[in-house]
């Protein structure tokens, strides 16, 4: 098993699902060859749930990494999962068009680029503002 498919079945372990019983991993590898790991993150009050997605991008963003190029998602589903609408929409902004892999247990992979996943995002190219430094 490739290293970073590897990093976010070890991140599914500490998935925190005990309402859903849905675990979710996530490795994001940086452009510097870095990998920032993530878990989904459940709550009593359901609605401030985090995605694994979300968890491993805000790791990496917190530590001052902003160059992105793969993250692989795992879960024990029959069929590879792909990020939600709330993750898409992060992963554009923050990442770009990197490659999301998406896999199941018995190793089946599908990979898509984001651009696939979010055809059309709105992102800061869509706003009339200066760009920030
Ligand atoms: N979840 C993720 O962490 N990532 C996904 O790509 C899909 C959904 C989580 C959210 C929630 O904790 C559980 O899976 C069921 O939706």
């Amino acid at each position: 098993m490739d290293p970073l498919t590897d990093a976010a079945w070890q991140a599914l372990e500490h998935a925190l699902c005990s309402y859903s019983k849905f675990p979710v991993g996530a490795a994001l590898h940086t452009a510097d060859g870095r990998v920032f790991t993530g878990c989904n993150i459940e709550n009593a009050s359901y609605g401030l749930t985090v995605c694994a997605e979300r968890v491993a991008l805000w790791k990496a963003l917190s530590e001052g990494v902003r160059a992105f190029t793969e993250i692989v998602v795992v879960t024990n589903a029959a069929k590879p999962t792909t990020p939600c609408g709330a993750c898409r929409q992060l992963l554009w902004e923050f990442c770009g068009d990197i490659a999301v892999t998406s896999v199941t247990r018995d190793g089946t992979r599908l990979t898509h680029p984001m651009s696939a996943l979010l055809p059309y995002g709105f992102d800061r190219d869509s706003l009339p503002l200066q760009k920030p430094g």
